[in-house]
């Protein structure tokens, strides 16, 4: 037996380099994007409470989650959908909010939508939040009209029609927007298109998405639905260049497939080892679209962006199915390490991520309850990741150990390292297998400095999670167990934890 752990632990050192020499693209930080679509709980209740509420709330908006979000260094914030983009009329939440007409919200539950969140709310918690926002224009169910007025009212600071309305109801300055999605899904819920009759429709509204002053949008194109290297293809070749700033991608995890999407908590090692197996896959994903890219893209002028990704399970038992509704555990924190640094590998072409979604909906990073919240394994991962923001990425070459289950076998660790505008090098490494360790060392040759910090996020079981009677079962801790001599790290990473360390 004692020979047998050996053996194991042998198996389970790796030597990982750092090319520091190589630090040629920069870690864009809009890849730490998030999204709040009109969807379940993730705006009312999640994030709109109202001002008069007895929650604490910045202008409607809860506080505990703007401070949360403010300390992660949120970048930028997707709303208002997701497949409710494309059946939202932005004038319905615009003036007083009792005249505000009600819909039925038909994708997510057939709940009345009461529009009490609309434009100035969700801008004004951008400005509160000190990110910027990226707002997804209906493209399915609107018209070029109300798309281009949409962008007239929030940007146009003169005297039009438009910037007048808004002046009226209560905003004289126009507000900043650049990121802008033109459409949703639109192979699905956005309106069953063809990718041809997509790429059409894109044309004639971002022509009419006008830059007003010098507010310029960064106009993104409804993409591909994960591996569909076709729509990719015609968006590329259909749409004029200089019309599209960014092609969308999206890509969820699940357990095995879109049928049986398994569990969030309570899963056994086969569902950790398939989820996380799935997950991986993220990566053929971004080069096969990145190769399309770059045939009719050399330059990498047109950003990938994977404006939709994150675990999908099954809802939470008892809940509304229509509202998405899942627990978050530890699994997720690798699942979210794992994809992060994916990301951050293809940062030449992936210009803005977002994981979805924020509240109470999906890999959410925050579960509310009333007055209740908490902060869920993934909202560490950003935490702890938040280092890498527009800091330059350093490409890593290393064999990793393998972690084998149902007669297959996924790549056990994941590393990702960049480099500040600080001059300090950061790692993250994940180690995926949930039973062995790993023993890193790790080879920075020409870093001088010191081992100045190191965090950890792990839990006793895969399926550890935050509730609200205990919400610190897994969170970020100071890590303690590594060090740097003469350019070498030595590093034990635990079993199924992320860690990142501060070299400077
Ligand atoms: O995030 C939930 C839904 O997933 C979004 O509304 C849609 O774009 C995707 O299918």
């Amino acid at each position: 037996m004692l020979m047998l752990a050996f053996q194991l632990s042998a198996q389970q050192k790796t030597e990982v380099t750092i090319r520091t020499d190589k630090g040629e693209y920069r870690i864009n930080k809009h890849i730490y994007g998030h999204f709040s679509e009109h969807l379940g709980r993730g705006i009312y209740g999640g994030l709109w409470v109202g001002e008069n509420s007895t929650i604490p709330n910045v202008n409607g908006v809860r506080k505990d989650i703007i401070d949360a979000l403010k300390h992660i260094h949120i970048p930028n914030l997707r709303w208002p959908g997701g497949c409710f983009a494309d059946e939202y009329h932005w004038m319905d939440g615009i003036g007083p909010r009792s005249e505000r007409p009600k819909m039925v919200n038909t994708h997510w539950g057939g709940v009345v939508e009461d529009n009490s969140f609309g434009t100035h709310e969700f801008l004004n918690l951008c400005e509160a939040l000190e990110t910027e926002p990226y707002i997804c224009g209906n493209l399915g169910s609107g018209t070029v009209e109300e798309m281009s007025k949409w962008v007239e009212y929030i940007t146009f600071g003169g005297e039009s029609p438009m910037a007048n309305l808004r002046k009226k109801n209560g905003r004289e300055k126009p507000w900043k927007v650049s990121l802008w999605g033109v459409g949703n899904e639109n192979w699905g819920c956005g309106g069953n298109m063809t990718p041809e009759t997509y790429a059409e429709n894109y044309r004639r509204y971002a022509t009419f998405c006008r830059n007003y002053g010098d507010n310029k949008l960064y106009k993104i194109a409804g993409g591909p639905n994960v591996d569909d290297y076709r729509w990719m293809d015609v968006m590329m070749r259909n749409i004029p260049h200089f019309l599209m700033n960014g092609v969308s991608v999206h890509n969820y995890t699940f357990t095995r497939a879109w049928e049986d999407k398994g569990n969030a908590t309570g899963f056994s090692e086969d569902d950790y080892f398939s989820l996380l197996q799935h997950g991986l896959r993220m990566d053929e994903i971004v080069t096969k679209h990145a190769e399309v890219m770059d045939k009719y893209d050399p330059a990498k002028r047109i950003g990938m962006i994977v404006d939709e990704w994150g675990a999908w399970y099954n809802v939470e038992p008892g809940t509304n199915p229509g509202f998405l509704y899942q627990q978050n555990t530890l699994r997720d924190a690798i699942l979210a390490g794992t994809i992060l640094n994916i990301f951050h590998k293809h940062a030449d072409r992936v210009q803005v991520a977002n994981i979805a979604q924020l509240v109470n909906v999906l890999q959410a990073l925050f579960l509310t309850e009333g007055d209740k919240m908490l902060l869920t394994p993934t909202y560490h991962v950003f935490d702890m990741y938040k280092v890498h923001q527009d800091a330059t990425m350093l490409p890593v070459e290393f064999t990793s150990p393998t972690y084998s289950r149902l007669g297959k076998s996924i790549p056990s660790l994941s590393v990702s390292a960049s480099r500040d505008k600080n001059g300090a090098v950061h790692v993250s490494f994940v180690n995926i297998d949930p039973t062995q360790a790993v023993e890193i060392s790790s080879n920075l040759t020409d870093v001088k400095g010191k081992l100045t910090s190191a965090g950890i996020i792990t839990a006793p079981k895969t399926d550890s999670y935050n509730t609200f009677e205990n919400p610190n079962q897994v969170v970020l801790k100071e890590y303690k167990n590594g060090s740097f001599k003469n350019g070498i790290l030595k590093i034990r990473i635990p079993e199924k934890s992320v860690v990142t360390v501060e070299i400077k």
